[in-house]
């Protein structure tokens, strides 16, 4: 199985690094955030309060997310483009509102059934190369240790939660959002007790987990010790150096 899992807390830099490393390996790059973020603004769009458990569940089974490349119309650092019915909400998944609440809905049993079992068929499926890529990189809070504990490699990230927050306050300030840094400190501290703390899948390294420290690392670097690490544990061939690849077209956020 060519699978390679990237968990770790908020911007510790998963998605940017998961988005390289796949596009390095030719392999599908998946964000698993996005469907938790997708189910939460759904839930805020039509007025339904986070803590209630068996309407916040009944939105995650019954809403339809689409998560598709992001086409010439998009040019504005999209890995992807999310959609719930005709509505794009790919940024709107990123705004403080969703941030807040997102950990809250990401901690209800309901919604963690109805996501984790797509996320698994999603994952085997393309790591087993039946998905048209030759494998998958999967981003998330528990991929390593529930979603798919099978991977060949699975990768855990981490920074200190100041760095944390100066990287999310720089992404936000990107599209346009100036933010207080202690407010921005605060929400992440809340979010990162929340996924770690909670019953059930609570963010933490599975136990063969890689574990990097991405304080002073760029993101080249980080993704050059991942694709030594697949190419020791995956069915890969040489990887494409960096130096010979096309743009990214855009920043990638860490999430
Ligand atoms: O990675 P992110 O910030 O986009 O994740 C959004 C939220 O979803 C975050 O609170 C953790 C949660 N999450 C999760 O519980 N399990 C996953 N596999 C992915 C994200």
């Amino acid at each position: 199985m060519n699978a390679v899992t990237i968990d770790g807390p908020a911007a510790s830099g998963k998605s940017s690094v998961g988005y390289e490393a796949a596009r390095r390996l030719d392999f599908l790059f998946f964000d698993t955030g996005i469907l938790y973020r997708a189910v939460t603004w759904a839930v805020l769009q039509q007025g339904i309060s986070v803590a209630d458990s068996e309407a916040v569940g009944q939105v995650a089974e019954q809403t339809s997310i689409d998560i598709t490349a992001p086409t010439r119309d998009h040019r504005d650092g999209r890995q992807v483009t999310v959609a719930i019915g005709d509505n794009d909400i790919t940024w709107a998944v990123r705004t403080p509102h969703v941030d807040q609440n997102v950990s809250i809905v990401a901690a209800n049993r309901l919604v963690r059934q109805a996501l984790g079992e797509q996320q698994r068929s999603i994952g085997l499926r393309h790591g087993s190369g039946a998905g048209g890529k030759s494998g998958i990189v999967m981003v998330g809070r528990d991929i390593g240790t529930i979603v798919l504990p099978e991977a060949p490699l699975k990768i855990y990230l981490d920074a200190p939660v100041d760095e944390r927050a100066r990287r999310r306050q720089q992404e936000l300030a990107a599209r346009g959002k100036e933010t207080d840094i202690a407010r921005v400190l605060a929400d992440m501290q809340q979010r990162d007790e929340v996924d770690s703390e909670r019953a059930i899948a609570p963010l933490r390294p599975a136990d063969d987990a890689h574990q990097i420290q991405t304080l002073g690392l760029s993101i080249p670097q980080v993704v050059d010790k991942i694709i030594a690490l697949a190419q020791t544990h995956l069915e890969v061939g040489p990887a494409t150096p960096l130096d010979q690849t096309a743009p990214r077209g855009g920043g990638a956020a860490p999430h």
